[in-house]
């Protein structure tokens, strides 16, 4: 029982975004109501739609505001009429640097068999988490373009880490696998962290990364080592997910490693993310995008972004809420009313599916 109460920024986004953040905020105030915390959502307008209106993406003051919050609940943002990459760096990017959220945490759960497209693979063989390090690398912001418009053109995006960003993301992750890997959690023999890189080709960039996972890993000696190229990783999760416990990764291979993760665990109407501070501002998020096409159709599946709300009760402290919610969507998932994950395939509406997830609580 915990009588905190927690102010929460919600930044519903564009397109589904608010829809389903609506719905996971139905979950959260339910299981608030048996566990006696008490949240203040603070809504905050930002997202495509007030940038046309008004040219902001991410007002100062609003800023300043969301650095004093306990966390900050997001939707999804980018919109078809705006130019990618104003949203995307002005708001989303953004808000993971200034708030130094360098952990996006993405854990990849099947519930269902029936869910994933891979043959034979069920919740047993998907069931690992990936830590990708959320501040550095390709989406650092460095490089340029110079002599442009002629054939001399010159077009340079640099990855860059430092060893105090590549020091601390694997700290996380050995910690993360001590405490969540399969011994933890009394379904394997032993916590396996696995570092997914491209050390054949990247061989600056590896020489750090590898040789600071060796140095962290001597003090982790329950934690196993591995080290997989990101090529194979992508083979070897559609092949034998059950291989993977814990996986820590550089932020672009981790962009895109988690989207394949998020299909084989139903799609992306399931996979939820945090992108966590774990000494500030946390941001938690459905890894889902905008879907524009689904927009106002009440077809969208929330069951992403109510993840993501268990999520971040956890990371508040409120472990047991957590679990209830996650325990309701197993439930609900088993009852067999919701049909499918992906938009429309549901057999409920998103409201229906909130409802039950609330009701089940
Ligand atoms: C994600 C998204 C973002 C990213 C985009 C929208 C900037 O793809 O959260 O995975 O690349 O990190
Ligand atoms: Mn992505």
């Amino acid at each position: 029982m915990s009588n905190k109460n927690y102010k929460i920024a919600v930044l519903g986004g564009d397109g589904t975004g608010p829809e389903v953040v609506r719905e996971g905020i139905k979950v959260v105030d339910a299981v608030s109501k048996s566990s006696g915390f008490k949240i203040e959502w603070v809504n905050y307008d930002l997202g495509g739609e007030r940038y046309m209106r008004t040219g902001d993406v991410l007002p100062e003051s609003a800023l300043a505001e969301l650095r004093k919050v306990d966390s900050i609940y997001l939707g999804a943002v980018g919109h078809p009429d705006v130019k990618p990459g104003i949203l995307e760096k002005g708001l989303l990017l953004k808000l993971r640097f200034e708030l130094d959220q360098y952990i996006n945490l993405r854990p990849v759960k099947l519930y269902r068999e029936q869910d994933c497209p891979i043959k034979e693979k069920g919740p047993k063989e998907i069931d690992y988490c990936v830590i990708r390090e959320n501040s550095g690398g390709l989406y650092s912001g460095i490089g340029g373009i110079s002599r442009q418009g002629t054939t001399d053109e010159v077009a340079q995006q640099n990855m860059l880490y430092t060893y105090d960003q590549v020091h601390r993301c694997l700290k996380y992750a050995f910690e993360y696998a001590r405490k969540n890997g399969r011994k933890a959690r009394g379904i394997g023999k032993e916590n396996t962290l696995a570092l997914v890189g491209k050390s054949n080709v990247l061989t600056y960039m590896y020489e750090l990364w590898n040789r600071v996972f060796a140095e962290l890993g001597a003090e982790y000696p329950d934690v196993k080592r591995e080290y997989y190229h990101v090529d194979a990783t992508c083979l070897y999760m559609v092949t034998c997910p059950e291989m993977f416990d814990v996986i820590v990764t550089e932020n672009m291979f981790g962009d895109i490693i988690t989207d394949l993760a998020a299909m084989t665990q139903g799609g992306l109407g399931i996979a939820a993310g945090g992108n966590i501070n774990p000494r500030g501002v946390s941001m938690f998020e459905p890894i889902g995008g905008t879907a524009p096409q689904w927009t106002g159709k009440n077809q969208i599946n929330p069951l992403a972004a109510i993840g993501a709300g268990a999520m971040m009760l956890d990371a508040l402290g409120e472990k047991d809420s957590a679990e209830k919610i996650e325990a309701s969507i197993v439930k609900s998932l088993n009852s067999g009313k919701i049909k499918g994950l992906a938009a429309g395939k549901m057999g409920l509406s998103t409201t229906e599916v909130g409802d039950l997830i609330a009701n089940n609580i």
